[in-house]
């Protein structure tokens, strides 16, 4: 008789969480989690990753949600291959120098978005470029290739503690918030990707990781330009004010639109031409708002009101860009 299966590792600690050994059978699973909106956490040669379809505004904010985070810092996409990528952004000649040595590997490239890119407007924080790697372990292409969608994945850690290198510290970070995690042992690398911005004259280095900047530079023939550096380290370009600015001014905290505004709702609202979350859940308010933005941010109007939203939860967030956003 066959051997009963082991009893998961972390049954211990964690009742909830559905922890797999990664293999043929748990990447089937895990992609069609994926392909359904699930988030899963998978490991890559630099930290575990919390997945979720790129394209889907709702699945991405479940990542924000479940990593609380303040804000919605633009997202990395992962994909199988050079050829997927090139079907969400445009490389230039310098990008295809570093995806031809680096890739598979742990250096995230930011390149413009394609007209067509499916990448959800909230995975980009906005922006019209895309910060996109294909990962180096073979099972975690497996996984990519094998769900055949682009997977939006930042560090599978609750915002502000250390990233996660081995599948118990996921399970000790987020627990049974996440519908899978594929147990792939400890992370090669260990620190996340070099991210390099190639829209730039010069190539921007925004992230130092897991490839050396001099190892670039070599490649490139020409030293980076180093993203501004804050007290913490390089400014993320999510947090820059224009990135999540509308043309039409926006007044917050409004009860009902003035003359000539449109009111951007939020719960039971009246006047609300579209509404962030009718039933006043912050999680779909976040999926939905910088949709919401482009859809209102039309000349017709002579302005954007915004129903009060919460300062909790992913509220802080919202509320965070929609300041930036007004701030003129
Ligand atoms: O190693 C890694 O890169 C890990 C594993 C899971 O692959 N992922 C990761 O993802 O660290 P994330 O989403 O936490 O990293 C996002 C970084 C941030 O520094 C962000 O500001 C930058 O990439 N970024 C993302 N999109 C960008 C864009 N369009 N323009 C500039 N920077 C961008
Ligand atoms: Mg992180």
């Amino acid at each position: 008789m066959a051997p009963l299966r082991q009893t998961p590792r972390y049954a211990a600690t964690a009742l909830m969480a559905q922890i797999l050994p990664i293999d043929d059978a748990s990447i089937a699973r895990a992609a069609s989690i994926l392909r359904d909106g699930g988030l899963v956490a998978f490991p890559t040669e630099t930290v575990y990753g919390l997945g979720a379809d790129a394209r889907s505004d709702v699945a991405v904010a479940r990542i924000f949600a479940v990593k609380n985070r303040p804000d919605f810092n633009p997202l990395i996409v992962h994909v199988a291959s050079k050829d997927a990528a090139a079907n969400l952004v445009s490389f230039d000649a310098r990008a295809e120098r570093l995806a031809a040595r680096y890739w598979p590997g742990p250096l995230t490239l930011v390149l413009p978005r394609r007209a067509d890119c499916p990448v959800s407007l909230l995975a980009t924080a906005g922006l019209a470029t895309l910060a996109v790697r294909v990962p180096g372990r073979d099972d975690a292409r497996k996984l990519l290739r094998t769900a055949a969608i682009p997977i939006a994945a930042p560090s599978a850690n609750p915002s502000g503690r250390v990233s996660p290198t081995t599948a118990r510290h996921v399970v000790d970070g987020l627990g049974d918030k996440v519908d899978l995690i594929l147990d792939g042992g400890a992370c090669a690398v260990g620190l996340e990707s070099t991210v390099v911005d190639c829209t730039t004259d010069t190539p921007t280095l925004l992230r130092p990781g897991g490839i050396a900047r001099e190892d670039l530079e070599t490649r490139l023939d020409t030293p980076l330009a180093l993203a501004e550096e804050s007290g913490d380290g390089p400014k993320a370009p999510g947090m820059l004010a224009r990135h999540y600015a509308t043309e039409l001014p926006l007044r917050l905290n409004a009860s009902a639109p003035q003359a000539g505004e449109v009111l951007l709702g939020f719960g039971a609202v009246s006047e609300a031409t579209l509404n962030l979350s009718a039933r006043g859940d912050l999680t779909e308010a976040a999926a939905n708002l910088f949709a919401c933005l482009h859809r209102l941010d039309d000349p017709a109007y002579a302005g954007i009101a915004i129903s009060p939203i919460p300062e909790e939860g992913l509220g802080r967030a919202i509320n965070d860009r929609l300041r930036r956003a007004a701030r003129r």
